[in-house]
């Protein structure tokens, strides 16, 4: 296939950006969508150009990365999955493809396609975890029952890999389905319930201090992310907040 590519370049995070066109051939359908990048960047190395920058780790869909706008879609153009996973064989011979990086305020440009998504990581610090006592009368966590169907919900929401599609898709930018995924995964489960109520208050908090948007309920973020998390954590989330700050 011959494509025509546009692609952010952007020098830093102070920098302007701007879209630059790369024509490119000879992609064959087996290919990934970072294979095809690959490419692109060894033949800018070949011509003595600067590669494009872009995310990526696992390339299975399991580190969360490689965060791509390809079209206007985060992640491209297939459900469920991520931009690693993405096959060539989506596109068809002569199709101009845009990749853009995730655009937020929150997720400033560190360079072309990389994002910094440290905000993410400072919602999961403010309280997505628990604390275990460890002095010698620890529970085996096998000896708590839990439902089957708490236990499958939490693990739904556990399976959130942190990729940022949600704050992509959503036309406020906000960060509700990701934070309420990591809010559920331990609300849903009676170890988590110890610290429930200072958990939903803090990383909402946190959520808000780094600048995401509000919750419209447009549903373009569960569309959009790759792991199918669902609404539901939101409400969810919302219930949790609400009988936290009834509390006092
Ligand atoms: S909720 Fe989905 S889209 Fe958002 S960060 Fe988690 S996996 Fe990515
Ligand atoms: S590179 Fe890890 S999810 Fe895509």
């Amino acid at each position: 296939m011959n494509l025509h590519l546009k692609i952010w370049r952007q020098q830093n995070a102070n920098s302007k950006g701007k879209m630059v066109d790369y024509p490119i051939s000879g992609v064959e359908s087996d290919m990934s969508f970072l294979e095809m990048l690959d490419v692109l960047n060894e033949s800018l190395i070949n011509k003595g150009e600067e590669p494009i920058a872009f995310d990526h780790d696992c390339r299975e869909g399991i580190c969360g990365t490689c965060s791509l706008m390809i079209n206007g879609e985060p992640h491209g153009p297939d459900r469920l999955i991520t931009a690693c996973q993405l096959h060539m064989r989506k596109f068809k011979d002569g199709d101009t493809i845009v990749i853009e990086p995730f655009r937020a305020k929150a997720f400033p440009v560190i360079k072309d396609l990389i994002i910094d998504r440290t905000a993410f990581d400072r919602i999961q610090q403010a309280g997505g975890y628990i604390s275990v006592n460890t002095s010698g009368n620890t529970v085996d966590a096998n000896a708590i029952p839990i439902e089957k169907h708490k236990a499958d919900e939490a693990m739904d929401a556990a399976t959130c890999i942190g990729c940022g599609a949600c704050v992509a898709a959503c036309k406020n930018a906000s960060a509700m389905l990701f934070t309420s995924a990591k809010v559920s995964q331990f609300s849903l489960l009676p170890q988590g319930r110890v610290e429930a109520t200072e958990r939903v208050q803090n990383m909402v908090r946190q959520m808000d201090l780094e600048g995401f948007g509000n919750c419209t309920n447009t549903g373009a973020c569960e569309v959009e992310c790759p792991k199918g998390i669902s609404l539901e954590n939101i409400a969810r989330m919302n219930r949790e907040y609400l009988m936290a700050t009834s509390k006092g």
